[in-house]
């Protein structure tokens, strides 16, 4: 078994851009992907969280963000899908799809995936100042700490958020499949603005993954990394959407599905 982690985190390194255009999307039971109904979206790999949801820092804090639980036994809230372009009953590969929570919004607004800008608080661990701060006197190194926190607060990034509306470029996403492990399905979600109605010539999708504040919370943006992900229904039981809370249940979840394939 840790054979195997081992050949699938390798994998994860080597082949970062091996995504590429599928024809149908599968969920983790080998169904369709069906556009309008709910599916959770967890993470392939085994200990590295749960499964996406919608957060809130404040009562008033609005659109929502999207975010990683942080446990894996938390698969998070589900999310509904929807092709922008056609009108089919299941989701294709890398169509522009509007993605959404389904969930009570406290926020005005949509539920609806998009890319928003926000300022993240960062940790820079790597300033080199750090290690003779020491010899400074008191009042420069509180002078340095600050002239460091206003670094911190003012370095905007992109995230998703929900809030977006439909055929928007900035709501604009597909998924491909992520060829990580022969006979197993898993996806990368990309943000693709120019395929739903960009004036922009820049014909660029961008891998949706997750970046993370001072704090460890992790949010869905877009990314140079990629981030495996499977869709489990929520709709139907219970017991099926809990099946790949382990590695070795997902690993004989593998196997059924080379077996299948062959
Ligand atoms: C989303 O995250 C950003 C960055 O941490 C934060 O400023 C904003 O308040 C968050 N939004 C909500 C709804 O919590």
């Amino acid at each position: 078994m840790k054979i195997t982690f081992s050949v699938v985190f390798f994998n994860l390194i080597i082949f970062t851009t091996t995504a590429v255009a599928t024809d149908i999307i599968y969920d983790s039971a080998g169904n369709k992907l069906l556009r309008g109904l709910p599916y959770y979206i967890l993470p392939l790999l085994r200990g590295t969280g749960g499964g996406l949801t919608v957060s809130q820092n404040t009562k008033d804090s609005c659109p929502l963000n999207v975010t990683q639980e942080s446990f894996e036994i938390n698969h998070g809230v589900p999310f509904i899908f929807n092709p922008i372009i056609l009108d089919e009953e299941f989701i294709r590969g890398s169509y522009p799809t509007l993605i959404e929570a389904d969930v009570q919004n406290p926020c005005h607004g949509s539920n609806i995936w998009k890319v928003s800008t926000a300022v993240l608080t960062k940790n820079d661990d790597d300033d080199d100042d750090d290690d003779d701060a020491h010899f400074r006197d008191h009042k420069d190194h509180d002078k340095k700490k600050k002239d460091d926190d206003d670094k911190k607060d003012v370095t905007p990034v992109s995230i998703v958020t929900t809030g977006g509306e439909f055929n928007k470029p900035e709501s604009c996403f597909q998924i491909v499949e992520n060829d990580m492990m022969p006979g197993l399905q898993s996806y990368q979600i990309q943000y693709c603005p120019f395929k739903c109605g960009s004036s922009s010539s820049v014909l660029t999708c961008y891998n949706v993954g997750l970046i993370s504040d001072a704090d460890g919370k992790k949010y869905l943006a877009p990314t140079d990394t990629i981030f495996p992900v499977v869709f489990t229904n929520s709709f139907g039981s219970v017991k099926s959407a809990k099946t790949l809370t382990t590695f070795s249940q997902l690993s004989a979840k593998v196997t059924s599905f080379s077996r299948s394939a062959k």
